[in-house]
């Protein structure tokens, strides 16, 4: 059977990476989450120092941006990819509420986002590829055979992420995270490069009310509907 490209897009926390990992797991396709990669921008400007008074030196990170090589690894303890910057395991550190509070400002950057749409075409070109973000299906692979756009109500997405947060033993603040939600989802949507936007051919997947286990089996249905088309 022929393999095909699966763009799964939609807001912030709304569990796109768990249900494409899963899926990819079932089916023996890579998964590639390009959050993690503008995170992995992110957290390297946080790390060289990139940041003045909050806002990211623009000029500075286009003369670094040679010097930031992002690669994923599968982890054969939890059979998903891990996220390398320069060869260092930052699967951890990309998921802090530091990181999530300034990384919209970086994924709006054109010269980060060409640099990083790049990569994901090149990651995809031999298809048997989920990827999940933001512009998948309406940038990065226009053409994918599958495109779905998941969405869930604010509240529900903050529990969720503050319960994954706590879970991993980071303090933080319900409210906090609500208010980081609405302000990601509303720079990611209004931004003048790629911005969110559902693609007219992507299906909508609302999971407020979906448990994992419903969620997987629905994106699998999906695959085989369109792959025995
Ligand atoms: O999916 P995530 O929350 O890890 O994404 C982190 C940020 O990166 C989010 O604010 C939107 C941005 N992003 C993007 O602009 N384009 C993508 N393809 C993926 C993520």
């Amino acid at each position: 059977m022929n393999k095909i490209t699966i763009a799964i897009d939609g807001h912030s926390s709304c569990g796109k990476s768990t249900m494409a990992k899963d899926l990819a797991k079932e089916i023996g396709y890579v998964y590639i989450d390009t959050g993690a990669m503008y995170r992995a921008v992110t957290l390297y400007c946080l790390q060289n120092g990139l940041f003045r008074d909050g806002n990211v030196d623009t000029d500075e990170l286009r003369k670094h941006m040679g010097n930031i090589s992002i690669t994923f690894q599968l982890n054969p303890d939890t059979g998903k990819p891990d996220t390398y910057l320069n060869g260092t395991c930052v699967e951890d550190r990309i998921r802090t509420l530091e990181v999530s509070a300034k990384v919209s400002h970086v994924a709006a950057l054109d010269f980060v986002r060409e640099a990083m749409v790049d990569l994901q075409r090149l990651m995809g070109e031999a298809k048997g590829v989920i990827m999940d973000g933001r512009d998948i299906g309406t940038v990065v692979f226009p053409n994918a055979e599958l495109k779905i756009f998941v969405t869930a109500s604010d509240e529900i997405r903050a529990r969720r992420r503050y319960d994954e947060l706590t879970a991993k033993g980071e303090k933080c603040n319900l409210e906090d995270i609500v208010a980081n939600i609405r302000e990601r989802d509303r720079i990611d949507s209004t931004r003048a490069v790629s911005p969110l936007r559902k693609a007219d051919d992507a299906i909508v997947l609302d999971n407020s009310y979906m448990t994992i286990a419903e969620q997987k089996a629905w994106l699998l249905s999906q695959f085989e509907r369109v792959t025995k088309e």
